[in-house]
């Protein structure tokens, strides 16, 4: 029987979900938006059986539904996740998996007690690249990975003026945590160790700068919102002795915007990157997938060539989703790797805020 699943938030991510959902053989029954306009419009688009306004009508008309995702504003990811979990849902939701690592570690108790998978979205594990380059890491081809940098930087990326991305209260923050893309791969890629300490500062320039606005992202609201930083530079070490830099911007003087993890091994380094074009993903872009290592006296690189995937895993991963209910592949992320990273994200802040280090727990 295929898996039937419900989406919960209409809005830009969703077509996504129900991609991958339907691609990995799952029926997408409902979805619910509290704009049900918005959930009308998207039923034009992709068929859906049926039309809610929220996730409590959805789960009391369709008891046979499997599984759940969350795809709304960041403040409700873990009020949903926990009601679809209780009510004994799988769950797949989007990224940042919540607003804190307190509200990370109530949802992780939920899926236990539950019983159910929970795993969110952290789309970028499931490119062709990052695909490649982990398979390459777990053969050793890297050896030991030492040190790493997560770099999601954008020279004008403000995801709209007012809206939820810029309401703190409805977003938790700006681009550390709305892109913990890079920083996700990192730990992936480095064995998601147990984090030490943390040393970092965030920068709130250009936020009332309209011409640093992201050529997509949400409406601007002149009544809203506007408190999240725009950029992040922090330092993250691990109880392994592992070290991490991690830089994120929405806004800052940054040649072009660079979505990139590189890192050092004992045996070879590496990079995965994408180098955004003028107008975001176009025929300027440069995707690339790199190994630096040493062969008989030479210093060698090599290119490692991958299918293009202009959604950037996001319709991978969403299928990862719906393969690890039916047990045919085994889960491409877990929330307890979703509560190291959340811990971290409270690290950034914290040590902002403070100007000093901070040991994470
Ligand atoms: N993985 C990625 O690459 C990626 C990219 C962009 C956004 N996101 C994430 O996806 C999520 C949604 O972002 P978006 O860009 O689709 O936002 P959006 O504002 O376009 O859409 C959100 C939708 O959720 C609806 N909604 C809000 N609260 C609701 C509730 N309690 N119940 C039902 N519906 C509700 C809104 O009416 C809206 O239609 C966010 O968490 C965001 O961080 C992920």
């Amino acid at each position: 029987m295929a898996v039937k699943a419900g989406i919960v938030g209409a809005g830009g991510m969703a077509a996504y979900h129900y991609d991958g959902f339907t691609r990995a053989g799952a029926v997408v029954a409902a979805i619910a938006d509290m704009n049900t306009g918005r959930a009308e419009s998207f039923a034009k688009t992709r068929p859906v059986g049926n039309i809610f306004e929220d996730l409590s009508g959805m789960l009391r008309a369709l008891p046979d539904l499997d599984a759940v995702s969350v795809v709304t504003p960041n403040k409700f990811h873990k009020p949903l996740v926990i009601e679809a979990l209780e009510a004994g849902r799988h769950v797949f939701c989007e990224k940042p998996p919540a607003l804190n690592a307190g509200e990370m570690e109530q949802m992780l108790a939920a899926s236990k007690k539950a019983g159910r998978i929970l795993m969110f979205d952290f789309n970028n594990r499931a490119r062709p690249e990052s695909m490649a380059m982990m398979r390459y890491i777990r053969e050793g081809a890297a050896g030991k990975i030492n040190s790493a940098q997560a770099n999601w930087v954008r020279r004008a990326g403000i995801p709209g003026f007012g809206g939820w991305f810029t309401t703190k209260a409805l977003s938790g923050g700006g681009p550390v945590i709305d892109l913990p893309h890079m920083l996700d791969l990192a730990l992936h890629f480095m064995g998601y160790p147990d984090p030490a300490w943390c040393l970092g500062g965030v920068f709130y320039d250009f936020m009332d700068n309209r011409a640093f606005k992201g050529p997509w992202g949400i409406p601007d609201s002149d009544a809203g919102i506007t408190d999240v930083e725009s950029s992040c530079h922090a330092m993250v070490t691990f109880k392994t002795g592992q070290t991490l830099m991690v830089r994120c911007s929405w806004a800052e003087f940054v040649e072009r915007e660079t979505v990139a993890v590189s890192f050092q091994g004992t045996k070879a380094g590496g990079k995965v990157e994408r180098l955004f074009g003028i107008d975001g993903i176009d025929a300027t872009s440069i995707d690339s997938c790199r190994l630096f290592t040493e062969e008989y006296g030479n210093q060698v690189n090599r290119d490692i060539v991958t299918e293009k995937d202009e959604t950037m895993g996001r319709v991978g991963q969403a299928a990862n989703f719906i393969e690890t209910i039916t047990g045919s592949a085994p889960a491409l992320n877990t929330p307890e790797e979703a509560l190291i990273l959340m811990k971290i994200v409270d690290a950034m802040y914290q040590s902002a805020a403070s100007g000093k280090p901070v040991q994470i727990g």
